[in-house]
């Protein structure tokens, strides 16, 4: 099938870098979120990464242009309904995510295929809860989207052939490639990501090394681009405990215990970049171990 209009559920970190890779490849996108103002300060995010783009030669001001001209932006989850793909981008709790397929199902096309981006959700699960679990697959794009090459594809128990390949051209098309993944508790990338970053705050906790001296080893070590503990704070402290539960009641084993540490840094709401504070502190010109 011919997908060209995509809708988006969430104006976030993920729902906005999504927006931008499918306006660029010649998708018309329409992106939702709760927010006005959510959706205002996405639609500025887009237009400086896109500006960004043109700076450095990627693209060119024409094709910047075109993409801003294709994202238009609601309130109400109900006008996504003509949409040929939906994918779900908002925060990572099951019931919200429940809560907004409910919602869209009386509105959506007979062809409509239904994504999420969860990071570590069983599809199957979400699936269960719609009218189409056929037409209903993971599409887990990583952060920042417009960079990261990488896209999983997961299909659930029920996910139809015809689905999955339609979801492999989307991908194709927005110059991407894409890794299918089973669909079990965080898949691949977070199923190995997580427990390194993990690992990394028992490696602080347990007084092995101090914030810095754990990211500089992984990072001249291991030539990782980022050390773990940055890497944290920029997907989010939440969403990294979050994936280790997934992990730990998904699979039931001890080793994918939460650290105590990240526990408490996401109950003081240091939740990482997004809240200024978590790892390091970004309050200041530069960024301060917090530890
Ligand atoms: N939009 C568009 N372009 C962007 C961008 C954005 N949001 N962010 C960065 N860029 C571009 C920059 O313009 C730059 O382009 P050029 O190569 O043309 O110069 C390039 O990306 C590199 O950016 P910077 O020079 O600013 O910074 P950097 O070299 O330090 O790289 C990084 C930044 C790409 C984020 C790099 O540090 C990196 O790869 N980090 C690891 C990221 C990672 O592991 N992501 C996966 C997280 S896991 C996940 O997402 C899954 C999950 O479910 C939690």
């Amino acid at each position: 099938m011919d997908i060209r209009t995509v809708g988006i559920v969430g104006a976030g970190q993920m729902g906005n870098g999504i927006a931008h890779v499918f306006a660029l490849a010649g998708f018309d996108v329409l992106m939702n979120d709760i927010s006005e103002d959510a959706l205002n300060k996405a639609v500025a995010l887009i237009d400086g990464n896109l500006e960004r783009q043109v700076s450095r030669d990627k693209i060119s001001a024409e094709a910047k242009a075109a993409a801003m001209g294709r994202i238009r932006t609601t309130t109400k989850l109900h006008e996504l309904g003509p949409s040929d793909l939906i994918i779900e981008a908002a925060t990572e709790r099951e019931t919200i995510k429940q809560a907004i397929f409910e919602d869209l199902l009386p509105h959506i096309q007979p062809h409509t295929i239904l994504t999420s981006n969860t990071s570590s959700i069983s599809i199957t699960r979400l699936a269960s809860r719609t009218d189409r679990p056929e037409k209903f697959m993971g599409f887990h794009f990583m952060n920042p989207v417009p960079v990261m090459q990488l896209v999983e594809l997961i299909r659930g128990i029920a996910t139809d052939e015809p689905t999955y390949r339609a979801l492999l051209a989307v991908v194709e098309k927005l110059g991407k490639t894409a890794a299918s993944a089973e669909d079990f508790p965080a898949f691949i990338v977070n199923r190995i990501l997580m427990p390194m970053i993990n690992e990394a705050v028992y490696t602080l906790y347990e007084g092995v090394g101090s914030v810095k001296s754990i990211d500089e080893s992984l990072k001249l070590g291991a030539n990782h681009p980022m050390g773990p503990l940055e890497l944290a704070d920029f997907i989010g402290l939440d969403t990294c405990l979050a994936i280790m539960n997934v992990l730990h009641d998904g699979l039931a084993d001890t080793k994918y215990r939460p650290c105590p540490l990240l526990t408490k840094y996401v109950e003081a709401g240091w939740l990482g970049r997004k809240t200024q504070r978590g790892f390091y502190d970004y309050r200041g010109e530069t960024p301060v171990p917090t530890r």
